[in-house]
């Protein structure tokens, strides 16, 4: 099915199952333990025996020699892998750096070696007898000294990606404006930090490979295993039905994919690769640290008349930049327009996507610029961003957002929130040792859509089974995808099972960007359209007026139920769901305004937050109480973002020194005040023909710049310099009095 024109009669808005809060279908096999993870797989395999990866200890250089022997004679030990040893490896599309490194070395950590023991125990222990000598290189460490090195960037996964864009006269604009802003903001490197680490198990079967292994996007990752292996797709198949949290960290196959499928070969038996914690950070990718310079020029009355943003960011030889200027060519009006993105060349690990690449550190720079901005003004920040509003893509005039309540969000938003009560000047307000400040920031996130198929079957009994490759990575997929079905094919939800998360099925959108829940639905909702057909066609009535409720199918006075349709066999169906030129006719994008109160101790420089609030604007929203997990979730990470979260970079040695959850310090229980999330009531008839678009990525975007300008409200010190600890605002804290 192609989707180029906005559906009429569509069965979706009937809106029994779909846009109700409904409990997770996968929730009781997780609470119980029953939901295998890939770790986990205990009845697809017998006698599997465990691979320990061993990182590089230097970040850039070569390998002299390895000194296996100790390790070969360690009790239990089976095979070790290397890149000596391991035949001729491909590189996957996905990935900048090779998955197993050797003799030269690109970062610290890549993996060199996997050891294979009967047990863990006994892999790790014979993995610390290998001796590594190595030469080391000189490498490239620090962003700050490499940015007036850095070139124009270039994105290998985007043949449309575009580093700068210019509309109008930016620094004539800029230079006439009699108020002004030229502000630089640093972001830092960050971690995904999800839940499951990395972790495949592998075995072969003649020349066919069967990986259980945590990943976003089954189909990129089946490609990827079978370029860099050598071997043909058809003999790849990934299962992937459970994953504990990717954040983007798992859109790409990593090393214990392909040390699994190598040690399993090596040892002619499956085998368990999971990443130990303190890998994670270094061996896979993470979120660049970026420096990005914002100019904002506006006239007295407020209206922006020019808008500029250049970003730098760096990553390994043949990496991709951190796009933090995205947002600012769609978020507000302003005739005269400049970004440009600059990639400089470091050899820290790999950088690449994490929630909302772009957006998310984009925001927390952008964001901050707004509030100085309006400062500046004496203007309030919510009525700064009303009067720049934009309908139309502020680039193309000609193309209307598809829709767009950024104004309602931060209206609504400010009404619930009590703005009214903040104190405009900042530093005044006190409650026992805490000095109390309110922050508001605009939330964006633009909405892709992606081809995604599915099959559905409907057998005697009346179920509907609905398998795609699609994955849910914690975000309520199985969920929404049997609400789409049973919304479509007229059955309670009980009557539908969702299988996921295996190449074996048709190729779904994945999960990345937020583009799953749209996509997915989308994909389901094609093949439901067929299985219609097919069951209209069998019983004797004509698809264009049957109606499908009740588990049963309904067409001129006539009503059959569903199960004795399929009385004398299984009908199934499969479908596509494909997208037309919508998305270039209109630009479709997401939007929230984020509000926080935080308190920051007048003696210690420690920021707590008070409370939260998130309005979002995003298309129907499938299942609120799925959705409103996912923005808490990201308003969370948000927290993390603006407080805590940086990878700190050793410039000497070039590596992510916290490299484990002690270190990396994501926000816990206790840093999480009260929340609350309200969506919009929308539906947005140009994303597909579910009128939905995803919130997984919005949620976040924005959060930390809220936080800031709150910080900045609650005390007068104004920090760009991501994450806001209390040294940074120690000093110039007011005094005590
Ligand atoms: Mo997302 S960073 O595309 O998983």
């Amino acid at each position: 099915m192609k989707f180029d024109t906005p559906a009429t009669k569509n069965p979706i808005d009937q809106l029994k199952i779909i846009g109700k809060p409904t409990d997770r279908i996968d929730g009781p096999l997780k609470t119980t333990g029953i939901a295998a993870y890939a770790y986990e797989q205990r009845d697809a395999i017998s006698n599997p025996a465990y691979g320990y990866v061993v990182g590089s200890g230097i970040a850039k250089g070569r390998i002299a020699s390895m000194e296996l022997d100790a390790a070969k004679r360690a009790p239990g030990v089976l095979a070790i892998v290397t890149a000596a040893n391991a035949g001729p490896l491909g590189k996957g599309n996905f990935n900048v750096a090779t998955l197993l490194g050797g003799p030269d070395v690109e970062h610290y950590h890549q993996a060199i070696a996997l050891v294979v023991a009967e047990t863990f125990e006994q892999a790790r222990a014979a993995a610390s007898l290998i001796r590594v000598n190595y030469e080391r290189g000189r490498g490239a460490f620090d962003l700050a000294k490499s940015k007036d090195s850095a070139g124009v960037a270039t994105d290998p996964n985007s043949k449309d990606y575009q580093a700068d864009t210019a509309v109008g006269d930016f620094s004539g604009a800029f230079a006439a404006a009699p108020v002004q802003l030229d502000a630089t903001y640093h972001t830092p490197d960050q971690s995904h930090a999800m839940m499951e680490p990395h972790a495949s198990i592998a075995a072969w079967e003649g020349e066919r490979l069967t990986l259980w292994t945590s990943n976003q996007m089954i189909n990129w990752g089946r490609g990827d295993v079978a370029k860099t292996l050598g071997i043909s797709t058809e003999n790849v198949r990934l299962i992937s039905p459970y994953i504990g949290g990717g954040f983007g960290g798992k859109l790409f196959v990593r090393c214990d994919a392909l040390l699994a499928a190598l040690g399993a070969r090596a040892a002619k038996r499956p085998v368990k690769v999971a990443l130990p914690r303190p890998l994670m950070a270094n061996n896979t990718t993470h979120r660049p640290a970026t420096i990005q310079r914002i100019r904002i020029g506006a006239n007295r009355d407020g209206k922006i008349t020019a808008m500029g943003h250049e970003s730098w960011s760096g990553d390994l030889p043949g990496g991709g930049p951190e796009n933090a200027i995205q947002q600012t060519r769609l978020l507000y009006a302003g005739a005269n327009r400049m970004t440009a993105t600059r990639l400089a060349v470091l050899d820290l690990p790999e950088g690449n996507a994490m929630r909302a690449p772009g957006e998310a550190p984009g925001l927390m720079a952008l964001e901050i610029a707004i509030d100085e901005m309006a400062e500046k003004l004496n203007l309030d920040p919510v009525e700064f961003r009303i009067l720049n509003d934009t309908q139309v893509d502020p680039e193309h005039p000609e193309r209307p957002f598809s829709q767009r309540q950024l104004n309602e969000c931060l209206r609504s938003g400010a009404k619930r929130f009590g703005w009214s009560k903040r104190n405009r000047e900042p530093g005044k307000v006190r409650d026992g040792r805490w000095l109390i400040g309110m922050g508001v920031a605009a939330g964006f996130r633009n909405n892709l859509v992606m081809k995604s198929a599915a099959r559905v079957r409907l057998d005697p009994r009346g179920i509907v089974t609905v398998e795609t490759d699609m994955t849910d990575i914690g975000t309520g997929s199985y969920t929404i995808i049997g609400q789409t079905a049973a919304e479509m094919m007229g059955v309670p939800l009980d009557r539908v099972v969702v299988r996921l998360g295996d190449s074996d099925f048709p190729v779904s959108a994945g999960s990345g960007g937020q583009w799953g829940a749209n996509s997915s639905t989308a994909g389901v909702y094609a093949a439901c359209m067929k299985l219609r057909q097919a069951i209209a066609q069998k019983v004797g009535f004509n698809a264009e007026d049957a109606t499908f409720a009740d588990g049963r199918v309904s067409a001129s006075g006539r009503s059959v139920p569903l199960a004795q349709a399929a009385e004398t066999g299984e009908i199934m169906a499969e479908d596509v769901m494909e997208y037309g030129d919508l998305t270039k006719k209109f630009q479709q994008s997401t939007f929230a305004a984020h509000f926080a109160e935080v308190g920051v101790d007048i003696a210690t420089g420690e920021s707590r937050i008070r409370r939260m609030l998130a309005v979002c604007a995003a298309g129907r929203i499938l299942n609120p109480k799925a959705a409103r997990s996912q923005v808490i979730g990201a308003m969370t990470m948000g927290i993390g973002a603006a407080l805590s979260e940086e990878l700190a970079v050793d410039k000497r040695l070039g590596f992510f020194v916290n490299h484990d959850l002690a270190g990396y310090e994501v926000p816990v229980h206790a840093d999480v005040p009260h929340q609350e999330v309200i969506f919009l009531d929308e539906a947005d008839a140009v994303s597909s023909p579910m009128k939905a678009k995803g919130v997984g990525e919005l949620g976040l975007c924005g959060v930390s710049a809220a936080i800031a300008n709150a910080i900045y409200n609650a005390t007068g010190v104004r920090v760009r310099e991501y994450p806001i600890t209390l040294d940074k605002l120690l000093a110039k804290l007011p005094v005590m009095v």
